[in-house]
């Protein structure tokens, strides 16, 4: 836009100066969530960048991000029509694709309400007091023989390679009624090359910005086209089976509940929003894919940290040591180490960098500054995590942080502070379920295993940039510690 278009009384964007053609992109660099950090330092809160022809608003700070995605949330609900995006679930992903406000919205609550439904649902039996607890209890459970068994024969363990499993079998649960083998080669083709997924629908992958770049044959974008076909057609075959075997008395998972839904639609002629039947199934692939690859991220980077920290491992041991059962959802209130734990590797690892890209949805203007309708909008969750006006020493990993003096509660107000599934109105619906995951799933890693590195060999901590940032892939090892309840 041109400086003369800029309503009177507001202000011109700052940034740095854009290369033709390419813009921004070499200042971008490989890791956007520090190069954008360093420019926050120099430009502000609210600065503009371009990447090829395409201008971005990068917004930092909390206050900021607050006011934008809060306060002015309707403004930045949008989703930006980025060309990876529409891989993604044939352009039809409630996450990605740039669904208008009303459809958007009547999906999302859909959505929200299923996932809410089946998590909660009664266990199968008393002792568990949700669905939930149910899957992560009995999920762990393999885990735990998994990794026993592969130290016994391989002597180190791939961490990644198996708490994906054990994840995304627990929202297979809720979706799909089912549960695969840890050894199940489609699955496993499946969720082992998430990483592929992350590196290309990360925030500032200039593919999305350059038009020329789609014409370049890639062996990146080719793979990621694969990977989301083949994930469409996973989901796609399991979506018949369950239209096949459909009875509307009893709805198995969400999967039913979704067509269920479509099927009262029809009988319901008040209803205002046209949706097609596939956009309401659909769903289900939002779900399926936002729930394994995230958690497993956050557990698994969990496991590097307690190996990188053996001092907070220990404690974390000490924590649990009292625990004469296996661990149980109910105990998240009591073990506040633990908790701490969680908070600070969110904070620290920041493993959503960004959020999913937010665009505006109309004319607007931010602490005096005029963004126009339709611009991209990057929010740098990694500047709020390390931002030294929020943090006392922000690069140390230091779980204490969370904790009061005498190490009994977590600070509520410090854990807020911390932002990793987004805010406001595209704040990740899964949130809930998440936390209560990758607590679950930790506390029983902790209560069976100490974790720690093959000898002599080196832990490498560098994050691998994308839209979830992983930790390389690698082999460690884990010694039981007790083991007392091997029936739940
Ligand atoms: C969106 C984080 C787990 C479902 C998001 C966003 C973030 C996020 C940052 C984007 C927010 C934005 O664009 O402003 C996380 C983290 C997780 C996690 C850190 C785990 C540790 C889950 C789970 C589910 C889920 C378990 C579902 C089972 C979704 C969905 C969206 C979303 C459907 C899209 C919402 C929309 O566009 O309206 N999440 N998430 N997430 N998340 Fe999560």
């Amino acid at each position: 836009y041109l400086q003369n278009e800029i309503p009177e009384g507001l202000q011109r964007l700052p940034g740095p100066k854009p290369l033709p053609i390419i813009g921004n992109v070499l200042e971008l660099g490989s890791k956007p969530y520090l190069s954008l950090t360093e420019m926050s330092k120099r430009f502000g809160d609210i600065f503009q960048i371009q990447i090829g022809m395409r201008p971005v608003v990068v917004l930092s700070g909390s206050e900021t991000v607050r006011q934008a995605l809060i306060k002015q949330g309707d403004d930045f609900a949008g989703r930006p029509d980025l060309y990876s995006f529409r891989f993604i679930s044939d352009g039809k992903s409630l996450a990605f694709s740039t669904d208008q406000a009303g459809v958007w919205r009547a999906r999302r609550k859909l959505a929200y309400s299923a996932l809410r439904s089946f998590s909660s649902l009664e266990g199968t039996t008393p002792e568990y007091s949700c669905m939930l607890e149910e899957h992560i209890c009995k999920e762990g459970e393999y885990l735990i023989k998994r990794i026993q068994s592969v130290m016994k024969t391989d002597g180190s363990f791939d961490p990644f390679r198996h708490i994906v499993v054990s994840v995304a079998n627990v929202i297979c649960g809720m979706c799909f009624g089912r549960r695969y083998d840890h050894d199940d080669q489609e699955l496993l083709s499946l969720v082992n090359l998430s990483d592929e997924f992350g590196q290309v629908v990360g925030s500032g992958n200039p593919a999305d910005f350059i038009p020329i770049l789609q014409y370049i044959p890639s062996v990146t974008m080719k793979k990621f086209v694969s990977i989301n076909s083949r994930f469409t057609n996973f989901i796609e075959k399991i979506v018949n089976e369950h239209y096949a075997t459909y009875d509307k008395d009893n709805i198995r998972d969400i999967t039913d509940s979704l067509i269920d839904h479509c099927e009262d639609r029809k009988l319901d002629e008040n209803s205002n929003i046209q949706m097609s039947d596939e956009k309401i199934v659909s769903i289900v692939n939002d779900l399926f894919g936002a729930g394994f690859d995230t958690v497993s991220t956050c557990v698994s980077w969990s496991v590097m940290y307690m190996v990188a920290y053996p001092e907070v491992q220990d404690k974390l041991h000490r924590e649990i040591l009292g625990q004469d059962r296996f661990p149980r959802l109910s105990d998240r209130a009591n073990l506040p180490y633990v908790e701490s734990f969680i908070l600070e590797v969110f904070r620290h690892s920041s493993f959503l960098p960004f959020t999913i890209p937010h665009c505006t949805t109309k004319n607007t203007s931010l602490n005096g500054y005029f963004i126009p309708k339709d611009t991209c909008v990057f929010i740098n969750q990694w500047q709020i995590n390390h931002d030294p006006e929020l943090w006392k020493d922000p690069s140390t990993f230091n779980p204490e942080r969370f904790l009061n003096s005498e190490g009994t509660e977590v600070n509520k107000v410090e854990g807020e502070k911390v932002v990793a599934f987004g805010l406001g109105r595209r704040r990740c619906i899964g949130e809930v379920i998440a936390r209560n995951e990758v607590f679950l799933f930790l506390a029983i890693l902790i209560q069976n295993f100490h974790f720690h590195k093959i000898p002599d060999q080196i832990l490498d901590m560098t994050p691998e940039y994308g839209l979830t940032m992983k930790h390389k892939r690698c082999h460690l090892q884990a010694t039981i510690r007790l083991y007392l309840y091997p029936k739940m």
